[in-house]
């Protein structure tokens, strides 16, 4: 009787089990090696999804600049609409502050260390701010707002799209007689540190911007404090100063996607 390792049936079949062992090992390779992976790849996703905006901004930018020139306004008298150095100043404002890669909650990849870090993020708690908003009788120091208009017309160059009289315009909506302005304070401090984008009720109608309003969270505390206190004492608007502590106290926003009307307080 010969032993089975000579029967070339029992042959034929270990070299097919040794085969499918070697298949499996090298499966099972590739699995750990997907698994170990996986928290890079969220990350490089976000990553080359952001650089993709990033370079549709830089055209968007670029045509803006070609149509925001030199204009005549009558015979003769050409003005530069609106001026360049307010542009300028804002492309550097925008620079130094920290590019946002994420700008929409649905851009944030599940797994991504943006998501751990958001999740991970402490509560705000609004209403502590608001209740800090010094009361209607308290007089506000006209030099905050002097200092607030310098910030507006330069470092936060909101004149460059909400206009000298803060009246709007195609691309940013009005700020004279805004419910918004005058309305809760931590509703102003989180559209300067996070942006707003969508459609807004605003004096009766949807405003809907062409594009959003970016993160201005390159000012700093004093800076935002400053300019919200002149823009809700100007154009006709009367209302509380609005303090660098309450400023300080939503620090932790920065970062986070930005805004829709539905993350606001109804004013
Ligand atoms: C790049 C253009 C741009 C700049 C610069 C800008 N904004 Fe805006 N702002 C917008 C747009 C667009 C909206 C509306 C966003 C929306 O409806 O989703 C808006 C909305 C607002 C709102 C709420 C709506 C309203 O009109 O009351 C306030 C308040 C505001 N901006 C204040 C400021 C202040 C203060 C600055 C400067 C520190 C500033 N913005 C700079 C474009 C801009």
């Amino acid at each position: 009787m010969s032993s089975s390792s000579d029967n070339p049936l029992v042959r034929f079949a270990a070299f097919w089990w040794a085969l499918g062992v070697f298949a499996l090992f090298g499966f099972s390779l590739l699995v750990v090696k997907l698994f170990t992976n996986s928290g890079e790849k969220p990350n490089a996703l976000e990553e080359a999804a952001a650089a993709k905006r990033y370079e549709v901004r830089a055209t968007v930018n670029t045509a803006q600049d070609a149509a925001f020139q030199y204009k005549e306004v009558e015979a003769g008298k050409v003005v530069q609409v609106p001026p360049h150095d307010v542009f300028a100043h804002l492309g550097q404002g925008l620079l130094s502050a920290k590019p946002v890669a994420v700008e929409k909650p649905e851009q944030i990849v599940p797994g991504s260390d943006r998501q751990m870090a958001l999740s991970g993020a402490p509560v705000v708690d609004l209403a502590a701010v608001d209740a800090l908003t010094p009361g209607p009788e308290v007089p506000v120091d006209p030099a905050l707002i002097e200092a607030g208009k310098a910030q507006y017309m330069g470092g936060g160059a909101c004149i460059a799209c909400h206009g000298p009289t803060g009246e709007g315009g195609p691309i940013a909506p009005t700020l004279a007689g805004s419910e918004w302005v005058t309305g809760p304070v931590s509703n102003l401090i989180r559209i300067q540190l996070r942006g707003l984008g969508g459609p807004i009720q605003l004096k009766g109608a949807i405003y809907t911007p062409p594009v959003p309003m970016a993160a201005l969270a390159h000012q700093d505390d004093n800076q935002i404090a400053a300019v919200l206190t002149y823009v809700r004492n100007s154009f006709g608007n009367k209302a509380s100063a609005v303090l660098p502590e309450q400023v300080k106290m939503l620090r932790s926003e920065v970062g986070k996607p930005a805004l829709v009307e539905a993350d606001l307080i109804k004013p």
